[in-house]
């Protein structure tokens, strides 16, 4: 008996009966949807034909039989081998269907092989329905990166590269053309945040925790790991400590022995509830050491020390970003933050709920400002902390006011009881950045707003876990690709 095999390469259909090599290579191969029909003619003892699209089997020198239902039913349907390239294939549901009507329902085999056909005919439904899952999750076709040769392409980590900031910071060196390493925990990051990268060959998405050392080559880490929203930085008080401190001397550790540039991002919460309004870099802070944000603020300032030290005794190259509140698609659904809380209680128009009075103040930076403030301080000479926020305040009423009407719904505002060490004020004094890195935010309030907006409504859309929110910045959106 001759057996029937479909030649990946070139679609061709093989006979192969006197090759036993790649009878057993298909076996290997696993049952291709047209096999499984094939392999229900095959076992009933059904003369099989050499070309499924309708070609003459020579071979009996017969052609085909009037008794062979099975085989007229294949050609009359054209039942077509699937298409390297082409997952689903040709395989129509309805081109089984006129089965039903050539096979006499009185006789019990033709009966047993129907069914079987029909037991066929819905593995290869429940396969097309896989593949298609599948076909879903890879993308396919990449963001257009830029080309840039060895000389200039660098390889640059990314501690926290699947969280907010730190993807919209792998999208913006993706496009540039550079090398791309994440590593990243998962513990507030997510893959899904980078899954449009997956698999592009610039790319890399390495599952590590930094407390513990990391040994690779790089030309430059952005040390981003870290909880940064309240609610999960106070989850696990110590483990925020550690990543904070342990993580950051393996960041320096790391760059010392592959002489790395490193930036580390540090944060406003370095000056606590400031007594000095707006904050400049040379104020010292104002902070609570055993209050219930200190395992952040103090880990922070921390991180920073640890900075100053590994550059004064080892001569690594660092830089210091002391980051504002930020915002954007991406942000975490229970980040606990304002811009977050408001937009998706509005979206589901619920009350929006102020902590406190509603008259402390907030500054927020749209996210691809900050990763353009983060790449002009990793390229920039200047060595001192640097702060990156948007300098127009608002309070926090005005936001909720904002972003009601953005959404267009009729939340009512509600006033809750203040949180602890909660700052009264926040706004960045910008002239360091201005001065030595050319930087000042772009993005209007509004049009930031909109995009994230925009991101939270198709999230709170998502019904199942396969719908994809994939959220590609334009290129536009950095200031550095103009
Ligand atoms: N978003 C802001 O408004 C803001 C403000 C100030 C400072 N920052 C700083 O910017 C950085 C990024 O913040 P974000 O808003 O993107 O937060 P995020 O929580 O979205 O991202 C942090 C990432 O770090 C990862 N991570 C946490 N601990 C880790 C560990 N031990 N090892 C490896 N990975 C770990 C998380 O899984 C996540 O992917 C943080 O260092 C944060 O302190 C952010």
């Amino acid at each position: 008996m001759s057996h029937y095999a479909y030649d990946d390469g070139d679609n061709a259909i093989v006979d192969t009966a006197d090759n036993d090599a790649v009878d057993q290579e298909n076996r290997r191969a696993g049952p291709s949807p047209e096999r499984l029909v094939l392999s229900v003619f095959d076992q009933k003892g059904i003369r099989q034909h050499n070309s499924i699209d309708g070609a003459r089997d020579d071979t009996d020198g017969g052609g085909i039989s009037d008794h062979d239902d099975a085989g007229r039913v294949l050609l009359q349907n054209k039942l077509r081998p699937f298409r390297k390239g082409s997952l689903v294939g040709n395989v129509q549901k309805q081109r089984i269907e006129p089965l039903h009507h050539d096979f006499a329902l009185d006789d019990p085999e033709r009966e047993s092989r129907l069914n079987e056909l029909h037991e066929a005919k819905r593995q290869i439904l429940e396969l097309e329905r896989k593949i298609q899952e599948l076909e879903g999750r890879i993308p396919r076709k990449y963001p257009d990166v830029t080309f840039l040769n060895y000389k200039n392409r660098k390889r640059i980590l990314i501690t926290g590269g699947a969280g907010f900031v730190g993807s919209h910071l792998v999208d913006y060196l993706m496009m540039k053309g550079h090398e791309v390493i994440v590593a990243d925990n998962f513990f507030t990051g997510r893959k899904r945040n980078v899954e449009h990268w997956l698999g592009h060959e610039n790319f890399e998405l390495i599952h590590h925790d930094i407390v513990n050392p990391l040994f690779i080559e790089v030309d430059e880490i952005y040390h981003l790991a870290s909880p940064a929203s309240p609610p999960h930085y106070m989850y696990n008080p110590v483990k925020t400590i550690k990543t904070n401190t342990l993580g950051t001397i393996n960041v320096l550790g790391l760059a010392k022995r592959v002489g790395a540039k490193v930036l580390i991002a540090s944060t406003s919460e370095v000056y606590g509830d400031p007594d000095v309004h707006p904050q400049p870099e040379t104020y010292w802070g104002h902070v609570n050491p055993i209050g219930p944000r200190a395992c952040y603020d103090e880990g922070k300032r921390v991180s920073e020390t640890l900075s100053y030290a590994y550059a004064k005794q080892e001569k690594v190259n660092v830089r210091v970003a002391r980051i504002f509140n930020t915002y954007g698609p991406r942000m975490h659904m229970n980040d606990g933050r304002v811009v977050s809380n408001f937009i998706i209680q509005a979206l589901q128009n619920q009350s929006i709920t102020i902590y406190g009075s509603g008259h402390q103040t907030r500054s927020f930076q749209y996210v691809s400002d900050l990763v353009d403030g983060l790449v002009s301080l990793m390229a920039s000479n200047y060595t001192q902390p640097v702060n990156l926020g948007n300098p127009v305040e608002r309070t926090i009423q005005d936001f909720a006011e904002i972003i009601r009407d953005l959404v267009g719904c009729k939340s009512k505002i509600i006033e809750m009881p203040a949180v602890e060490d909660d700052p009264q004020r926040r706004k960045p004094d910008i002239s360091r950045a201005k001065k030595y890195i050319n930087w000042e935010p772009r993005v209007p309030l509004q049009e930031g707003l909109m995009k994230t907006i925009d991101y939270f409504r198709k999230e709170l859309a998502r019904s199942n876990h396969s719908q994809r929110n994939i959220f590609v910045p334009e290129t536009t959106e950095f200031r550095n690709l103009l």
